[in-house]
Protein backbone atom coordinates (compact mmCIF):
# COMPACT_ATOMS: atom_id res chain seq x y z
CA UNK A 1 0.00 0.00 0.00
CA UNK A 2 2.80 2.18 0.76
CA UNK A 3 4.16 2.02 -2.11
CA UNK A 4 1.68 2.23 -4.52
CA UNK A 5 1.02 5.65 -2.92
CA UNK A 6 4.95 6.67 -3.34
CA UNK A 7 4.81 5.83 -6.74
CA UNK A 8 2.03 8.17 -7.24
CA UNK A 9 4.20 10.66 -5.37
CA UNK A 10 7.16 9.88 -7.32
CA UNK A 11 4.94 9.83 -10.93
CA UNK A 12 3.96 13.44 -9.86
CA UNK A 13 7.98 14.43 -9.06
CA UNK A 14 9.00 12.55 -12.26
CA UNK A 15 6.78 14.38 -14.52
CA UNK A 16 7.32 17.73 -12.77
CA UNK A 17 10.46 18.55 -10.62
CA UNK A 18 9.21 21.50 -9.10
CA UNK A 19 6.00 20.29 -8.51
CA UNK A 20 3.90 21.71 -4.84
CA UNK A 21 3.40 19.18 -2.51
CA UNK A 22 0.84 18.68 0.21
CA UNK A 23 2.11 16.80 3.00
CA UNK A 24 0.37 14.91 6.13
CA UNK A 25 2.09 13.44 9.02
CA UNK A 26 0.00 10.65 10.79
CA UNK A 27 1.25 6.47 11.05
CA UNK A 28 -0.35 6.12 7.46
CA UNK A 29 2.35 7.59 5.24
CA UNK A 30 5.30 6.31 7.18
CA UNK A 31 6.19 3.90 4.89
CA UNK A 32 5.02 5.73 1.55
CA UNK A 33 7.91 8.23 2.97
CA UNK A 34 10.39 5.21 3.55
CA UNK A 35 9.94 4.12 0.06
CA UNK A 36 10.94 7.90 -0.87
CA UNK A 37 13.77 7.73 0.60
CA UNK A 38 14.91 4.97 -0.75
CA UNK A 39 14.45 6.17 -4.25
CA UNK A 40 15.77 8.85 -3.06
CA UNK A 41 19.46 7.71 -1.74
CA UNK A 42 19.23 4.85 -4.89
CA UNK A 43 19.30 8.30 -7.41
CA UNK A 44 16.30 7.93 -8.52
CA UNK A 45 14.31 10.70 -7.60
CA UNK A 46 15.04 13.76 -6.65
CA UNK A 47 13.29 16.84 -4.17
CA UNK A 48 15.61 19.09 -5.27
CA UNK A 49 13.13 21.85 -7.35
CA UNK A 50 10.30 20.33 -5.13
CA UNK A 51 8.26 22.85 -2.21
CA UNK A 52 6.14 21.05 0.03
CA UNK A 53 3.65 22.41 2.26
CA UNK A 54 2.13 20.47 5.20
CA UNK A 55 -1.81 19.89 6.36
CA UNK A 56 -0.96 21.26 10.25
CA UNK A 57 0.29 21.78 13.03
CA UNK A 58 -0.14 21.38 16.73
CA UNK A 59 -0.93 24.89 18.43
CA UNK A 60 1.55 25.27 21.14
CA UNK A 61 4.35 23.08 20.04
CA UNK A 62 7.86 23.67 19.21
CA UNK A 63 9.15 23.06 15.94
CA UNK A 64 11.82 20.73 17.81
CA UNK A 65 9.01 19.22 20.41
CA UNK A 66 9.03 15.41 19.39
CA UNK A 67 5.37 15.31 18.83
CA UNK A 68 5.64 18.59 16.47
CA UNK A 69 4.45 17.85 12.94
CA UNK A 70 7.78 19.59 12.16
CA UNK A 71 9.67 17.39 13.66
CA UNK A 72 7.78 14.64 12.34
CA UNK A 73 8.52 15.77 8.61
CA UNK A 74 12.26 16.17 9.44
CA UNK A 75 12.84 12.69 11.48
CA UNK A 76 10.32 11.17 8.44
CA UNK A 77 10.90 12.86 5.13
CA UNK A 78 13.51 16.20 5.06
CA UNK A 79 16.45 15.03 6.95
CA UNK A 80 16.54 12.00 4.62
CA UNK A 81 16.16 13.72 1.02
CA UNK A 82 17.75 16.42 -1.29
CA UNK A 83 14.85 19.03 -0.55
CA UNK A 84 15.65 22.12 0.05
CA UNK A 85 14.89 23.45 3.94
CA UNK A 86 13.61 26.88 2.68
CA UNK A 87 11.04 25.05 0.29
CA UNK A 88 9.59 23.50 3.05
CA UNK A 89 6.63 24.73 5.07
CA UNK A 90 4.79 23.90 8.23
CA UNK A 91 2.45 26.02 10.07
CA UNK A 92 3.97 27.53 12.96
CA UNK A 93 2.67 26.27 16.55
CA UNK A 94 4.44 28.42 18.36
CA UNK A 95 2.88 31.73 16.15
CA UNK A 96 2.25 34.76 18.89
CA UNK A 97 -0.94 35.33 16.90
CA UNK A 98 -2.19 32.36 15.40
CA UNK A 99 -4.83 33.35 13.44
CA UNK A 100 -2.21 35.88 11.45
CA UNK A 101 -0.34 32.64 10.94
CA UNK A 102 -3.20 31.38 9.43
CA UNK A 103 -4.05 34.34 7.02
CA UNK A 104 -0.10 33.96 5.97
CA UNK A 105 -0.18 30.18 5.35
CA UNK A 106 -3.10 30.43 3.32
CA UNK A 107 -1.78 33.38 0.94
CA UNK A 108 1.89 31.90 0.91
CA UNK A 109 -0.65 28.48 -0.64
CA UNK A 110 -2.30 31.16 -3.00
CA UNK A 111 1.09 32.45 -4.03
CA UNK A 112 2.78 28.72 -5.04
CA UNK A 113 -0.09 28.73 -7.03
CA UNK A 114 -1.71 25.65 -5.02
CA UNK A 115 -0.45 22.15 -4.92
CA UNK A 116 -0.31 19.96 -7.50
CA UNK A 117 -0.64 17.10 -5.53
CA UNK A 118 -1.95 16.74 -1.85
CA UNK A 119 -1.74 13.20 0.30
CA UNK A 120 -4.14 13.11 3.09
CA UNK A 121 -4.76 10.71 5.39
CA UNK A 122 -7.90 10.24 6.71
CA UNK A 123 -9.18 10.66 10.61
CA UNK A 124 -11.59 7.95 11.96
CA UNK A 125 -14.03 10.49 12.34
CA UNK A 126 -13.92 11.56 8.72
CA UNK A 127 -11.36 14.93 9.35
CA UNK A 128 -8.87 15.46 6.84
CA UNK A 129 -6.08 17.51 7.76
CA UNK A 130 -7.62 19.04 11.07
CA UNK A 131 -11.16 19.91 9.94
CA UNK A 132 -12.58 18.20 12.27
CA UNK A 133 -16.57 16.96 12.08
CA UNK A 134 -19.01 20.18 12.33
CA UNK A 135 -21.72 22.15 11.26
CA UNK A 136 -19.76 23.47 7.93
CA UNK A 137 -16.69 22.90 5.79
CA UNK A 138 -14.57 25.68 6.63
CA UNK A 139 -12.12 27.40 3.43
CA UNK A 140 -9.60 29.03 5.27
CA UNK A 141 -6.79 27.65 7.50
CA UNK A 142 -7.83 28.30 10.62
CA UNK A 143 -7.19 27.38 14.74
CA UNK A 144 -9.03 24.28 15.42
CA UNK A 145 -10.43 22.35 18.88
CA UNK A 146 -9.62 18.98 18.43
CA UNK A 147 -12.37 16.38 19.15
CA UNK A 148 -12.12 14.22 21.36
CA UNK A 149 -11.88 11.70 18.79
CA UNK A 150 -8.58 12.76 17.63
CA UNK A 151 -7.18 13.14 21.16
CA UNK A 152 -7.81 9.15 21.89
CA UNK A 153 -6.71 8.88 18.47
CA UNK A 154 -3.23 10.73 18.98
CA UNK A 155 -2.94 10.01 22.43
CA UNK A 156 -0.73 6.76 21.59
CA UNK A 157 1.98 9.07 20.56
CA UNK A 158 2.03 11.34 23.80
CA UNK A 159 2.90 10.26 27.33
CA UNK A 160 -1.00 10.33 28.21
CA UNK A 161 -4.27 12.20 26.57
CA UNK A 162 -3.87 14.81 29.16
CA UNK A 163 -0.18 15.96 26.94
CA UNK A 164 -2.35 16.20 23.39
CA UNK A 165 -2.75 19.53 22.79
CA UNK A 166 -6.25 20.65 22.35
CA UNK A 167 -6.04 22.97 19.09
CA UNK A 168 -4.35 23.01 16.36
CA UNK A 169 -3.63 25.37 13.25
CA UNK A 170 -4.79 23.26 9.81
CA UNK A 171 -5.14 24.01 6.04
CA UNK A 172 -8.84 24.47 5.03
CA UNK A 173 -11.10 22.64 2.70
CA UNK A 174 -10.17 25.38 0.42
CA UNK A 175 -6.65 24.61 -0.03
CA UNK A 176 -7.21 21.34 0.26
CA UNK A 177 -9.76 21.25 -2.74
CA UNK A 178 -7.52 23.98 -4.65
CA UNK A 179 -4.98 21.19 -5.03
CA UNK A 180 -4.78 19.69 -8.66
CA UNK A 181 -4.70 15.96 -7.45
CA UNK A 182 -5.52 14.20 -3.93
CA UNK A 183 -3.78 11.08 -2.70
CA UNK A 184 -5.96 9.90 0.38
CA UNK A 185 -4.12 7.21 1.94
CA UNK A 186 -6.03 4.88 4.65
CA UNK A 187 -5.06 1.22 6.41
CA UNK A 188 -6.79 -0.72 8.74
CA UNK A 189 -10.51 -1.55 10.41
CA UNK A 190 -10.11 1.39 12.32
CA UNK A 191 -10.42 3.43 9.18
CA UNK A 192 -13.48 1.00 7.37
CA UNK A 193 -15.99 3.64 8.52
CA UNK A 194 -14.48 7.00 7.88
CA UNK A 195 -13.34 5.25 4.46
CA UNK A 196 -16.83 4.42 4.00
CA UNK A 197 -18.38 7.93 4.72
CA UNK A 198 -15.91 9.58 2.22
CA UNK A 199 -16.75 7.02 -0.64
CA UNK A 200 -20.64 6.25 -0.14
CA UNK A 201 -22.02 8.93 2.20
CA UNK A 202 -23.61 11.86 1.97
CA UNK A 203 -21.46 15.12 1.55
CA UNK A 204 -21.47 16.52 4.76
CA UNK A 205 -19.45 18.78 7.11
CA UNK A 206 -20.01 15.65 9.77
CA UNK A 207 -17.80 13.65 7.61
CA UNK A 208 -15.16 16.48 6.48
CA UNK A 209 -13.52 13.79 4.08
CA UNK A 210 -17.13 13.59 2.31
CA UNK A 211 -16.07 16.83 0.28
CA UNK A 212 -13.66 15.38 -2.03
CA UNK A 213 -16.76 13.58 -4.00
CA UNK A 214 -16.54 17.12 -5.56
CA UNK A 215 -13.00 17.06 -6.27
CA UNK A 216 -12.04 15.96 -10.08
CA UNK A 217 -8.96 13.76 -9.34
CA UNK A 218 -9.17 11.83 -6.25
CA UNK A 219 -6.58 8.54 -5.93
CA UNK A 220 -7.62 6.54 -2.76
CA UNK A 221 -5.12 4.30 -1.73
CA UNK A 222 -6.22 1.86 1.18
CA UNK A 223 -5.83 -1.63 2.56
CA UNK A 224 -8.49 -4.67 2.77
CA UNK A 225 -9.52 -3.66 6.32
CA UNK A 226 -10.04 -0.32 5.70
CA UNK A 227 -11.83 -0.52 2.21
CA UNK A 228 -14.10 -3.62 3.65
CA UNK A 229 -17.22 -1.69 4.17
CA UNK A 230 -16.70 0.10 0.74
CA UNK A 231 -16.56 -3.22 -1.62
CA UNK A 232 -19.05 -4.87 0.93
CA UNK A 233 -21.46 -2.36 -0.22
CA UNK A 234 -20.04 -3.34 -3.35
CA UNK A 235 -17.91 -1.06 -4.70
CA UNK A 236 -15.10 -1.82 -7.32
CA UNK A 237 -11.79 -1.50 -6.02
CA UNK A 238 -8.79 -2.13 -8.18
CA UNK A 239 -6.69 -4.92 -7.00
C1 LIG B 1 -1.91 14.63 9.72
C2 LIG B 1 -3.32 14.86 9.51
C3 LIG B 1 -4.37 13.93 9.97
C4 LIG B 1 -4.01 12.45 9.80
C5 LIG B 1 -5.14 11.57 10.32
C6 LIG B 1 -4.79 10.10 10.22
O1 LIG B 1 -1.14 15.67 9.17
O2 LIG B 1 -3.62 15.85 8.96
O3 LIG B 1 -5.56 14.20 9.25
O4 LIG B 1 -3.76 12.20 8.46
O5 LIG B 1 -5.41 11.88 11.65
O6 LIG B 1 -3.73 9.84 11.06
P1 LIG B 1 -3.05 8.39 11.10
O7 LIG B 1 -2.39 8.21 9.79
O8 LIG B 1 -2.07 8.48 12.24
O9 LIG B 1 -4.15 7.41 11.35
Amino acid sequence: MSRRAAHVIAAEIVRRPDCVLGLATGSTPVGTYRQLIDWNRAGDLSFRQVRTVNLDEYKGLAPGHDQSYRYFMQQNLFDHVDIIPENTQVPDGLAADADAECARYDSYIHDLGYSDLQLLGLGRNGHIGFNEPGEAFVKETHVVDLTQSTIDANARFFASADDVPRQALTMGIGCIMAARRVLVVASGADKADAVYNVVCGPIDPHCPGSILQLHPDVVLVADEAALSKVTAAGVAVCG
